[in-house]
């Protein structure tokens, strides 16, 4: 397995596979590797000749200095998951941002509301690195898990619109024996917050058999020791919510049955 710390030689590599016609599949991570980023690598090994893992703590898409700050990097452990795991070439940039960088990408339909309305310019700098990284490795395939669901919807649409032959393959939601869905920030809980944390998934669930589950949840969150809601909102078939756990915010989402699908926030 190869690390490549530089964009030109990722893009070189890229066009070389190009040229000889192989396929490669393409996970886009910011590190801190666990079993939901390992699932997507098993799924694009099964799927592609080539299969590479970008690690990049991209700046432009925190809201907040003390979130990038405090984003875990774990680099040598997020390599040797990638061997371990038949990944062929690990692309870790220190920078991928000219001192002048003024060009930016934005989706402007799908990133309304949800994380999109609490957290400004989140989206402008997912949109933007991920064509950046698609451009330096030139993916048939990106695989992405459904737990971001309003990114991998933005993505999707942004590429598409683009006209970038980039297919993005929708992964499922990996959670711990509790319920918690995987996330680099989950390492930022106490153990007393884990266990309010888990309201969470377990809202969701229930909600799923109310006759207003958006309401519902917000309700039942709100009532939670340790959590503040940061919003809870059906969108694209989906119940979604934000909480707070202290210093820490966490999504996750469920799909709805079609008969609550009626896109409306609480
Ligand atoms: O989901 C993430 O880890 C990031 O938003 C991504 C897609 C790697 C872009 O920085």
């Amino acid at each position: 397995m190869k690390t490549l710390r530089h964009a030109g030689a990722m893009q070189r590599l890229a066009l070389r596979w190009r040229r000889e016609g192989r396929s490669v599949a393409f996970v886009p991570t910011m590190g801190a590797l666990h079993r939901g980023h390992l699932s997507l690598v098993t799924r694009a090994r099964r799927e592609a000749e080539i299969v590479v893992v970008s690690v990049y703590v991209n700046p432009t898409q925190f809201d907040r200095t003390d979130d990038l700050r405090g984003y875990p990097r774990t680099l040598p452990a997020d390599r040797k998951a990638c061997a371990a795991a038949g990944v062929e070439v690990v692309f870790a940039p220190a920078n991928l941002y000219a001192e002048d960088h003024s060009t930016w990408v934005e989706e402007t339909e799908l990133s309304q509301g949800r994380c999109g309305a609490t957290r400004p310019g989140h989206f402008r700098g997912v949109t933007t690195i991920v064509l950046k990284l698609v451009q330096l490795v030139q993916p048939e395939r990106m695989y992405m898990g459904w737990k971001d669901a309003q990114q991998l919807e933005i993505l999707r649409r942004m590429l598409r619109d683009l006209n970038v032959p980039t297919r993005v393959i929708g992964c499922p939601i990996v959670r711990d024996a509790d319920g918690l869905a995987l996330s680099s920030r989950n390492r930022h809980l106490s153990p007393a917050q884990r266990a309010q944390a888990l309201a969470l998934p377990r809202g969701l669930l229930e909600a799923t058999g109310k006759a207003r589950p958006a309401a519902w949840l917000r309700r039942h969150l709100a009532r939670q020791p340790g959590l503040r809601v940061d919003y809870v909102e059906v969108a694209q078939g989906r119940l979604a919510a934000a909480v707070w756990v202290g210093s820490t915010r966490l999504i996750d989402n469920v799909p709805l049955p079609r008969v609550q699908r009626k896109g409306r926030k609480a």
